[in-house]
């Protein structure tokens, strides 16, 4: 919802257009001799229904209730927009603007907050007296002062105000201490620190922005760790611990290794092991991945040898799915699950005769630089531990850990790979391969059958989706607004096919001038929310379109398509609405035999339409 839904919602179309011109009843709708060109016969059109208006001779154009204003009275959209809210009695802000500034100093603040407090637990940590248990726990966990101060560790006093009477006295309110997760709110009133008698890490952004904050215990108290709460500044599924000090050397390097924990990382760089980072003990998520495609596509991961570990390694990354709201469409969020490491060729070190890397490495850092020269494909690693748990002697168990294994197997695209690892297998089953493959064939033609009957139901439910235009227009601004790359391909769109004036304005401002401030200063203030929101809805889009031009293209493609479709389905409708008024009344007129002409002209669109999307529909799924 925006400012103009409000104002649809207040105005009615049909009132609106009757104050410029006289309009009579066709059946369920209004008609009229054209207000923009000279005509005789009807041929402009007002459908209450969809609150839009349309006009079938010579101007052959169409739009909302802004649209019609804005031709009528020769406005812009912002004129256009402020008329009507003045009609509807809506009072539009001209201070977003301001707001939104004020925004960015917010977060400004608050991101020198989180600084400013990170200073504080360092200073403590290395000169407070009462640090000193703090500073033992630190030498006795082996990390060396250079690392301290390399990732500017800190100490959390033993007291409930330590921190929030030292932030108050530098100028910051409770709100903004809260605001960033440093305090607590008690029942009582008032507020407490969140982080006591603990070790601290800040946990750094890509651009070196403290995000939030890691704090252990020092001794065996629970939890052994403390996080800041997801805040405005602190995002769990994207955020990772290391990140800031290590992203050189990953692209140095052309690799990274995914620990779990903060002292895993910390110790890695210690040792020189400096593309190193840590995902914070959750489960991989796939925007994690993502950034850290961005630095290179060989990723290691290396989890901790527990069962925990290992299955957290095997089982699956969490998708993004879940947080997408379901009618916002997204063609290429697809559940990411074990498939994604597999496609990425993700390599699991394997650890061995240690607990967890921190402890290897202290051991011995030729051990683990060993360890990680021999990680392994996913993949192998999965045979391997599943075949290491079965009896040889039961068929039953090979048999079982066949059809465990197969869909994983059947999920590699290359076909070369997936004969060595079918050949794979039999061997380390010591059975024939034949039989193996079999199997595979077998499970593939299941999946294909499956697959066509989800692409069938995928395309019902893609023309239901058509009716949302709405959402089409707004992930086709988005792509355009994030991706340069994709200009030439935006110029090539009419803004005709978009619905809704609002979007309509944005992609005529891009199109004349692609720079965001540009279009920023051109919009109308009341609108600078809503463009705001098109533009941060890119945090969402899958991973695939973030690191890949085509898959892009083909995503602006499929929306230019379906936004077609969309117009040229309306205007189906619209005719046919008024074909059966204007029958009724006996008087078909020169004018509506036109449109029935016109109407096979665009059936024959949508039918090329169709092939098109149904080419792109087969190419995107990789069928
Ligand atoms: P040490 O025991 O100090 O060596 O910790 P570690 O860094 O090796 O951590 P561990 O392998 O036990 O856990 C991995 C990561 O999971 C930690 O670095 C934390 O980010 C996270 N984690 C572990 N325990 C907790 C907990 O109790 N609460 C929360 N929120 N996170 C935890
Ligand atoms: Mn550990």
């Amino acid at each position: 919802m925006n400012v103009t839904d409000d104002i649809k919602q207040k105005l009615d179309i049909v009132d609106v257009i009757s104050q410029y011109i006289q309009l009579s009843k066709s059946g369920r709708n209004f008609k009229a001799t054209c207000p923009f060109h000279a005509e005789k016969t009807a041929s402009f059109f007002v459908f209450p229904e969809k609150q839009s208006w349309h006009c079938f001779g010579a101007c052959a154009t169409g739009g909302d209730i802004f649209t019609f204003v804005m031709k009528k009275e020769g406005l812009d959209f912002g004129q256009a927009l402020r008329l009507l809210a003045d009609k509807a009695g809506i009072t539009l802000s001209s201070k977003t603007e301001l707001r939104s500034k004020e925004d960015t100093a917010r977060l400004d603040r608050l991101l020198k907050l989180n600084e400013v407090a990170a200073e504080y637990f360092h200073y403590l940590l290395l000169h407070e007296p009462e640090a000193l248990t703090a500073r033992q726990y630190a030498d006795k966990r082996g990390l060396s002062s250079l690392a301290i101060g390399d990732f500017q560790l800190g100490y959390a006093p033993n007291k409930w105000d330590g921190l929030t009477n030292y932030l108050t006295k530098s100028g910051y309110a409770a709100e903004e201490q809260l605001a960033v997760g440093l305090i607590v709110p008690r029942d009582t009133g008032g507020y407490y620190d969140r982080f006591r008698n603990r070790l601290i890490f800040p946990i750094r952004d890509i651009k070196r922005r403290v995000a939030g904050f890691g704090g252990r215990a020092l001794d065996d108290s629970l939890p052994k760790y403390l996080n800041s709460p997801q805040t405005v500044l602190f995002d769990k599924s994207s955020i990772i611990f290391g990140i800031d000090r290590a992203q050189g050397p990953i692209s140095e390097k052309d690799s990274v290794v995914i620990t779990e924990g903060y002292m895993d990382a910390i110790t890695a760089h210690q040792y020189g092991f400096s593309n190193t980072v840590a995902s914070m003990g959750t489960a991989l998520t796939d925007r994690q991945i993502s950034i850290l495609r961005k630095l290179t596509r060989n990723i290691v991961v290396a989890l901790d040898a527990d069962p925990a570990g290992i299955e957290a390694t095997t089982r699956s990354i969490v998708t993004i799915d879940e947080q997408i709201p379901k009618d916002h469409w997204m063609p290429w969020t697809q559940s990411k699950t074990y498939a994604e490491l597999v496609k990425y060729e993700v390599q699991v070190v394997e650890i061995r005769d240690g607990k967890d890397p921190d402890e290897i490495i202290r051991n011995s850092p030729e051990k683990w630089a060993l360890l990680l020269k021999e990680s392994q494909p996913i993949i192998d690693f999965t045979l391997k531990k599943e075949i290491a748990n079965i009896n040889f002697d039961s068929s039953k168990d090979k048999s079982a850990v066949v059809s465990k294994l197969l869909p994983i197997i059947s999920q590699i695209n290359d076909a070369i790979r997936r004969a060595h690892y079918v050949q794979k297998l039999a061997g380390l089953l010591g059975i024939d391969e034949r039989f193996v493959s079999d199997a595979l064939f077998d499970l593939q033609s299941a999946e294909r059958k499956n697959k066509s009957s989800y692409n069938r139901k995928a395309k019902r439910d893609y023309t239901d989706l058509t009716v949302t235009s709405r959402y089409i227009e707004e992930y086709c601004l988005t792509l355009l607004l994030q991706y340069t790359d994709l200009r030439e391909q935006g110029l090539t769109l009419s803004a005709d096919y978009f619905e809704h004036s609002e979007n309509k304005d944005i992609l005529l401002k891009w199109q004349a001038n692609p720079d965001i401030d540009t279009i920023m200063a051109g919009l109308d203030p009341s609108m600078i929310d809503y463009f705001r929101h098109v533009q941060s809805f890119h945090t969402r889009l899958p991973g695939s379109l973030i690191l890949d031009k085509r898959e892009r293209e083909l995503a602006l493609k499929d929306c230019i398509n379906r936004l077609l479709e969309g117009y040229v389905r309306s205007l189906e409708i619209k005719k046919k609405l008024i074909l059966s008024a204007e029958k009724e009344k006996g008087d078909i007129e020169s004018q509506v035999a036109k449109l029935i002409e016109h109407g096979i002209d665009e059936s024959r669109q949508l039918q090329s339409i169709f092939k098109k999307r149904g080419r792109l529909f087969s190419r995107t799924r990789g069928v």
